[in-house]
């Protein structure tokens, strides 16, 4: 038996995937499309592993995909792939469409095929999960109670208008094709290999390398952080224990302000990597312009998950931070090597 895994070389789904193959599970089949978000020095802790087989390709070449299931003739089909980050998506949101619409479509249409190729017992097993995003329900006011599953849909950027679409899509083959999905909604994510365009590898850069902390507009909006193994820990439990056709919110009960969650890295640094001329890293918090339609609040119910699954998050916040910003000092290499070219390009654009 094996596994497909889509999106495989980017920051969650190689945290995943290293998780998975390190607990001894089932052979990996690792589809990406390499674009600037992909990188395979994700995957270098898995080289020479015959349990892993990376395939370089785009989610919306359907061809390949039921190619891949036809040889791999995997147990489950986990959707990672998609252009993540909002502030590219305002710049630029085709690539947001065509690979988490039309990339997620491409897949289930594979697999839709794929199912009536499989014996009735491969098919009770099989499982399709699609990772998405709490952006989907839109903004909270602070007193407003957290995202449930039930809460209606009101995505208010390009990403999480396409992520939204997908998640539509993904509940669609399952009332009309029966195709055996689950869903999983998660908030905020942080931890090793997060490429330096978020918040918190942005933050731990810029600090090191003595630069501005960008804070978007008055660094009030709030965030529910959530370490990325406990994200992966969790998938791994909705893919073995959740109910087919069901959704599942994921969150780490730490939601924070910005201006909090910067302050606290910059906390951390003082005491692990003290500047040279003794003054504190938040010197350097810099307020800039908002992002145009800025999200003001996530907060996750994570009580079905909880109930049904039996997961919840194994870090603190406290814990998740100290770990991130150790292995953000401890892997320098990695960030230099990746905060080159196209990235500069980006801050450039993005910073101006
Ligand atoms: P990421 O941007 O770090 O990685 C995305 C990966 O997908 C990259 O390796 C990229 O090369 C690959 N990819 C992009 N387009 C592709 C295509 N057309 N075909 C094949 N591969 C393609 O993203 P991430 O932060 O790891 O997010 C992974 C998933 O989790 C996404 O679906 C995202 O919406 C969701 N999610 C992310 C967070 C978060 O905080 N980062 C939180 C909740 C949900
Ligand atoms: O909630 C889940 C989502 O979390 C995922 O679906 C997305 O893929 C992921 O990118 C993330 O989206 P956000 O927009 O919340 O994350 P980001 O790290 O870009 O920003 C976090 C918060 O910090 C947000 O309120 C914007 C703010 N911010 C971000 C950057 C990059 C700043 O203040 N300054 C910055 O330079």
């Amino acid at each position: 038996m094996t596994i497909l895994v889509t999106g495989g070389a980017g920051f969650i789904g190689a945290n995943f995937v290293i998780d998975w193959l390190t607990a001894g599970l089932e052979p990996v089949v690792n589809l990406d499309k390499l674009t600037y978000a992909g990188n395979l020095e994700n995957l270098a802790s898995l080289k020479g592993n015959n349990r892993h087989v990376f395939v370089r390709g785009d989610i919306c070449d359907q061809g390949l995909i039921e190619k891949l299931l036809t040889e791999h003739k995997p147990r489950a089909l986990i959707n990672f792939a998609a252009e993540s980050h909002v502030d590219r998506s305002i710049h630029a949101p085709e690539d947001f469409i065509q690979t988490n619409m039309v990339g997620t479509f491409r897949l289930l249409e594979a697999a839709r095929a794929y199912m009536n190729t499989l014996s009735d017992a491969e098919k009770a097993a099989f499982r399709f999960l699609h990772v998405s995003t709490d952006e989907v329900y839109g903004s909270l006011s602070p007193t407003d109670p957290a995202f449930t599953e039930t809460k209606r849909y009101e995505p208010n950027s390009p990403y999480s208008a396409s992520k939204a679409a997908s998640d539509h899509l993904v509940r669609a083959y399952h009332h009309t094709y029966k195709l055996p999905v689950l869903t999983t909604n998660c908030s905020n994510n942080y931890g090793p290999y997060q490429f330096p365009e978020k918040l918190i590898p942005l933050i731990i850069h810029n600090a090191l390398a003595g630069k501005d902390l960008p804070i978007y507009g008055d660094g009030q909006q709030v965030r529910d952080w959530l370490y990325v193994g406990d994200h992966c820990s969790a998938i791994r439990a909705v893919l073995e224990r959740g109910h087919l056709g069901e959704v599942y919110n994921i969150g780490g009960n730490n939601e924070r302000a910005n201006l909090d969650t910067v302050k606290s890295l910059c906390a951390i640094l003082d005491k692990e990597r003290p500047r040279a001329d003794g003054k504190p890293y938040s010197a350097q918090m810099t307020f800039v312009k908002d992002r145009p339609g800025h999200d003001r609040r996530y907060a996750i119910d994570a009580r079905k998950i909880l109930n049904e699954v039996g997961w919840r998050p194994a870090e603190t916040p406290d814990s998740g931070f100290a770990k991130t910003v150790a292995w953000y000092l401890a892997n320098d290499a990695w960030v230099k090597n990746i905060t080159s070219g196209a990235y500069r390009d980006w801050v450039a654009k993005q910073y101006q």
